[in-house]
């Protein structure tokens, strides 16, 4: 309902080089158009009452069964957390079409009928799924091959182990007194290989215990 919305998101940094570069492609689809009589209308007053508008099926069926054979996510709290393996996974499909709701809902007849997944950025509401989708692009397309410098640089960060990162420091090894961890400047790799393991694990446990969990359920 909002193109406009996307100007920035897909106009800077990392997504917008890598739609220059024709690694990415985003066509943004307008619902207005679709709407209903002389108004355009895309949401109506809820079967049963109660507050707030619901978007109705017809403008959303015109948009989403020709695009049948792209995934069709539509982001909604209701749905599955978005997490990293949801990334790595929509961003080795060829297609994908993102369905940003807004108002307070969405006629479930849409969901059964044109939508292959439910997807939430987290366990809060916002006012429509635009911030979410702004997200998942980025976050797919700084997996895509090409778009970042280097290649490395995407497989050894948080939650590609399913741990968090350690904590990484530069110049100068010394602020007001306040030190860079000796064993960085010690030029012996292995010890600090372990340390840097020893920093995600430890920063893990406290910071975020269900993560580890995650991973001992996997193995
Ligand atoms: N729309 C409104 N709130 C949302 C959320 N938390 N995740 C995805 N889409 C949303």
């Amino acid at each position: 309902m909002f193109p406009e919305w996307f100007e920035g998101p897909l106009g800077v940094s990392i997504v917008g080089r890598a739609i220059e570069d024709g690694i990415l492609e985003v066509e943004l689809i307008d619902l207005r158009p679709h709407g209903l009589g002389r108004h355009k209308q895309l949401d109506d007053a809820p079967f049963g009452g109660g507050p707030g508008m619901v978007m109705r099926i017809e403008p959303l069926a015109e948009v989403l069964e020709p695009l049948a054979e792209t995934h069709r996510v539509l982001f909604t709290p209701s749905g599955d957390p978005m997490t990293q393996s949801t990334l790595d996974r929509w961003s080795s499909l060829p297609e994908i079409t993102f369905v940003c709701g807004r108002y307070e809902g969405i006629d479930q007849r849409v969901i059964d009928h044109f939508i292959d997944e439910e997807t939430s950025l987290g366990d809060y509401v916002l006012a429509g799924g635009e911030v979410a989708a702004a997200a998942a692009i980025e976050g797919i397309a700084r997996l895509l091959p090409g778009v970042v410098g280097n290649p490395d640089s995407t497989e050894f960060e948080s939650f590609r182990d399913g741990l968090l990162e350690e904590p990484v420091y530069t110049r100068p090894a010394e602020f007001r007194g306040w030190k860079v961890p000796e064993i960085l400047l010690s030029g012996d790799h292995a010890r600090i290989e372990a340390w840097r393991a020893e920093q995600r694990r430890r920063r893990t446990e406290e910071r975020r215990p269900d993560l580890l969990d995650g991973l001992q359920s996997e193995t």
